[in-house]
């Protein structure tokens, strides 16, 4: 896709295309995968080719048949045809990989909703997500991550999906696909720039939230500024995505996992380090039972895409997170949004999060109560970069340091009880994994979800601890499933050296 400040001619768009969109995104991706001893550890799923009837699951029958076309076409008829279609190419072998593409997808959904593997992450290329029911567009032919939320719906019986694009590029694909159907919640942050970055559409800003009776579950977080930092995605994770993706309580978490929203990407031109995927996959693994599904998107800069798919998969392997770096400032985690902070407007219809509704309304000059914040945003905006210092940073070498190394211990957890006390069934790891009623039925549980998320996390991650305790006493009134929670989001700080203490009236009550 192009930088609309750059005026390319539709055949030099193709160009850029060509050279950005490159095989070598996947060879290098799988090729750091085996050097870390990653693929090793995965159940390879063997892939298949989409069937018509998955593609008409999003497509329309007359693009599927103008597609299934462009393998018989000549190089002229081919060229006429990419041309109808925004920043995208077509080449005779591009049916048949698209319909592996969104084959794999498949295959993965299949296997994770079977319980065969718990997540998984399928390689393809070209990218899905800004493909439309009839329309090819910005590298997409099909839109993958949207047959195979139909697919999940249709086939496994799945309630509700939820799809997480943390692609640096709008999915307005998948926002079309769902815009009306609350049984979708899909999330997406994109580089906005005031409608000036591609695809430059008006629905990919804020007040777009879907529509009828989708209404308040399509949630868009446009930047309107480059060179967003791990402060950023993470406060957006705390106090935007995580409170609804909770009170939505997804039965699947599909992920259009393009990193060219990190760091060195030339389409992004964004400042977070590739180890903060490790984090951002992990707080959603901790959604729907863990069954996660990420397909990869973008990504451009080779070096930032390979760690990036490194940092994600080891994640979905259950190695610990790494410790959380370059979180920059006091309280940046907290209530602060580096973002034009107007950007989330939800309907009342299902969100009712205090903090939600605040930030729809916020707006820098209006924020005398909240000191902190009033004064970091003023900070922003007096930090507004000056074209030259853009012009200046285009120029210069975007280097950024190794993701730390990661630790996969092979013991991962110990109990420690009185003696006398079996050990076997006091043990097991907690049962009731359906987060069912996790929110909204109880007030006190969504009350403390969401002081979990909207507090004790970025507070957690601004601390950064060596080992985070926690403690249970007899009669709290968290639910097993609340409890299971906590545990699970809190082990993504200090690299998972986590010590529970539960104290229990009788033995017989710990389960
Ligand atoms: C999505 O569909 C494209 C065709 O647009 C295919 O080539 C690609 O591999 C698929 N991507 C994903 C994310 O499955
Ligand atoms: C990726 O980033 C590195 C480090 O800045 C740079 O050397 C390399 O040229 C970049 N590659 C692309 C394709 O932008
Ligand atoms: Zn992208």
């Amino acid at each position: 896709k192009t930088h609309p400040s750059k005026t390319h001619s539709d055949d030099s768009m193709n160009k850029r295309a060509c050279k950005i969109e490159v095989p070598e995104r996947l060879t290098v991706s799988h090729e750091a995968l085996v050097k870390n001893g990653l693929v090793d550890r995965c159940v390879s799923v063997p892939v298949r080719e989409a069937t018509d009837a998955d593609i008409l699951l999003v497509h329309s029958e007359e693009y599927l048949e103008a597609v299934k076309k462009t393998p018989f076409m000549t190089l002229e008829d081919l060229m006429e045809f990419t041309q109808q279609y925004g920043d995208v190419y077509f080449h005779p072998n591009i049916y048949h990989c698209a319909k592996l593409a969104a084959g794999a997808a498949l295959q993965l959904v299949d296997n994770v909703m079977t319980g065969k593997v718990r997540n998984g992450m399928a390689l393809v290329r070209p990218p899905g997500h800004h493909s439309m029911r009839s329309a090819a567009n910005g590298f997409c032919v099909f839109n993958n991550v949207s047959i195979a939320a139909q697919y999940a719906k249709q086939k496994h019986g799945v309630e509700r999906v939820l799809i997480v694009d943390w692609d640096v590029h709008h999915g307005q694909g998948v926002q079309y696909c769902f815009e009306d159907d609350p049984s979708v919640l899909y999330f997406s942050w994109h580089r906005y720039e005031h409608q000036k970055f591609w695809p430059q559409l008006r629905e990919s800003d804020y007040d777009c939230v879907g529509k009828a009776k989708g209404a308040g579950f399509n949630i868009n977080v446009p930047w309107n500024k480059v060179g967003m930092q791990n402060t950023d995605y993470l406060s957006v994770f705390f106090h935007v995505l995580l409170p609804v993706a909770y009170e939505f309580c997804p039965d699947l978490v599909l992920v259009c996992a393009g990193f060219d929203a990190a760091i060195g990407d030339p389409e992004g031109e964004m400042c977070a380090t590739p180890d903060i995927f490790a984090h951002l996959t992990h707080l959603l693994m901790n959604l729907a039972d863990g069954k996660v599904c990420a397909v990869l998107e973008g990504g451009y800069n080779l070096t930032s895409l390979a760690q990036s798919v490194c940092q994600t998969f080891q994640t979905l392997l259950g190695d610990p997170t790494p410790l959380p770096v370059n979180l920059d400032g006091p309280s940046a985690l907290v209530l602060t949004l580096k973002v034009d902070c107007k950007f989330l407007r939800i309907s009342a219809v299902l969100y009712c999060f205090h903090f939600i509704k605040y930030l729809s309304h916020f707006s820098p000059a209006d924020l005398p109560t909240f000191e902190l914040s009033t004064k970091r945003i003023k900070v922003v905006e007096e930090e507004e970069r000056t074209e030259k210092v853009e012009e200046e940073k285009n120029t210069e070498e975007i280097v950024w340091p190794d993701p730390p190394k990661r630790v996969s211990p092979c013991v991962r957890t110990a109990v420690v009880l009185p003696d006398g006390v079996d050990c076997p069934d006091g043990c097991k790891r907690f049962t009731d994994l359906h987060p069912d009623p996790l929110l909204g039925k109880k007030l006190d549980t969504s009350g403390i979800m969401q002081a979990v998320l909207g507090l004790v996390l970025p507070l957690g991650y601004q601390y950064n601890p060596d080992l985070v305790l926690l403690v249970r006493m007899p009669d709290c009134r968290i639910s097993e499933s609340v409890w299971q929670q906590l545990i699970g989001i809190l082990q993504g700080l200090a690299q998972e050296h986590t010590l529970v203490l539960m104290q229990v009236k009788q033995f017989g009550q710990l389960q």
